[in-house]
């Protein structure tokens, strides 16, 4: 089996050469896809993220969930008693809310924002290098998102969205790896075997 480092590498080349145009097109049928489901239209908080570079855009899903009313979070890494690690929050101010931080990822301002309580959030959208159909994920190599889906409330439904050639075989899951619930592609909604077991 490859190992994470290898399958990461070789999916990142492939994502990085997609045109923009492509890259816009699948963004928006993923965005499709994902609103249609129940679990998102019952979802009241939302977590999503702000890609950069070629990871499936959120620019279309964010501006829907604004118009819905939904309350929308983002994630902002912060060093807490030492440690490095996700936290959620919700920018007040549309305007000055979000500001390029580190590689020049837009992240909440934090005096502009409101911290959210992770066991109020109803569905998280997970960006990633990798997935396969069970549910495993691939992100960059920080384990940020494993420590952070460790603090959500069991009933929050937690779906990775990427392109289709992102979606592999077979991931080493290692002890630490949080599964996802689901999977939306611009061809499929996964279903994870472990969610369905569950509902
Ligand atoms: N819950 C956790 N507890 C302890 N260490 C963790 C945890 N989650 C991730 N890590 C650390 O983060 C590292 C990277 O995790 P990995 O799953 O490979 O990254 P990613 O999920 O970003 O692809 C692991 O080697 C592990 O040491
Ligand atoms: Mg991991």
């Amino acid at each position: 089996m490859k190992s994470k480092k290898e399958i990461r590498k070789e999916i990142l080349d492939k994502r990085n050469a997609l045109i923009k145009d492509d890259v816009v097109k699948r963004s928006i049928r993923i965005t499709e896809k994902l609103i249609s489901l129940d679990k998102f239209k019952d979802s009241k908080i939302i977590m999503a993220y702000m890609d950069f570079k070629n990871e499936v855009m959120t620019g279309f899903l964010t501006e829907h969930c604004l118009k819905l009313g939904k309350t929308l979070a983002f994630p902002l890494i912060e060093s807490i008693q030492g440690i490095k690690k996700i936290c959620a929050y919700e920018p007040i101010d549309r305007e000055n809310g979000l500001k390029p931080g580190t590689y020049g990822i837009l992240e909440p301002v934090k005096h502009l924002s409101r911290k959210i309580d992770p066991q109020k959030i109803d569905m998280v959208i997970v960006p990633g290098v990798a997935f396969d159909t069970k549910g495993n994920r691939i992100g960059y190599g920080a384990g940020y998102y494993d420590v952070f889906l460790r603090e959500v409330k069991d009933e929050c439904f937690k779906v990775g969205i990427a392109f289709e050639l992102q979606v592999v075989e077979n991931i080493p899951k290692e002890e630490h790896d949080v599964v996802l619930d689901a999977i939306v592609t611009e061809n499929r909604v996964i279903l994870s075997k472990d969610y369905i077991e569950r509902i």
